[in-house]
């Protein structure tokens, strides 16, 4: 599925929408660029689970940044992550999966194997405030009967 934004707050309006359709044990992984949108799109999943969006930093030393909320919530930035020693250290297979929700930037420093249970979101950014964002593993229906409702 595919839904154009065009300015960070409808980036976590969307996110907002994509956190409403996860549980417990779901793991998003995002991709883009360095000024993408992950960390907006972060605040709204995070929002969804009654997390204030203020709380959710791009703060780049934490790598694992967690939320006492039900289930627990989760947001992972591996940009520092250079190495597969270095992505073991984090602790990052405790956590993911099982009861909690989790959303991980950089995933791509997850390798890809990993990845085929997960949500996945891609941004490409056409020009300055416009981001195509491309949501694969979700169940289609349930995010359109959401925009339906909204609408
Ligand atoms: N439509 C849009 N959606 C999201 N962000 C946008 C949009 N248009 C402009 N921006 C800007 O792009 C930047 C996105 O920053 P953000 O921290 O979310 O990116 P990121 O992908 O997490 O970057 P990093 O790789 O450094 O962690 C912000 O400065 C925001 O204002
Ligand atoms: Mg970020």
């Amino acid at each position: 599925m595919r839904v154009t934004s065009s300015s960070p707050f409808e980036t976590e309006e969307i996110g907002r929408r994509l956190g409403r359709l996860l549980k417990a044990g779901d793991i998003v992984c995002l991709f883009g660029d360095l000024g993408a949108g992950k960390t907006t799109m972060v605040k709204g999943i995070a929002s969804s689970f009654g997390i204030s969006s203020r709380d959710v930093t791009s703060a780049s030393f934490t790598v694992i940044a967690g939320y006492p909320v039900t289930p627990p919530f989760y947001h992972i930035d591996l940009y520092r992550i250079e190495s597969p020693d270095d992505l073991e250290s984090t602790g990052i297979w405790d956590i993911i999966g099982g009861e909690s929700v989790s959303v991980i930037e950089w995933a791509e420093r997850l390798g890809d194997e990993k990845l085929v249970q997960s949500v996945r979101v891609y941004f490409e950014e056409p020009a300055e405030d416009i981001r195509v964002i491309t949501i694969e593993g979700i169940n289609e229906e349930n995010w359109s009967d959401m925009q339906a409702r909204q609408a």
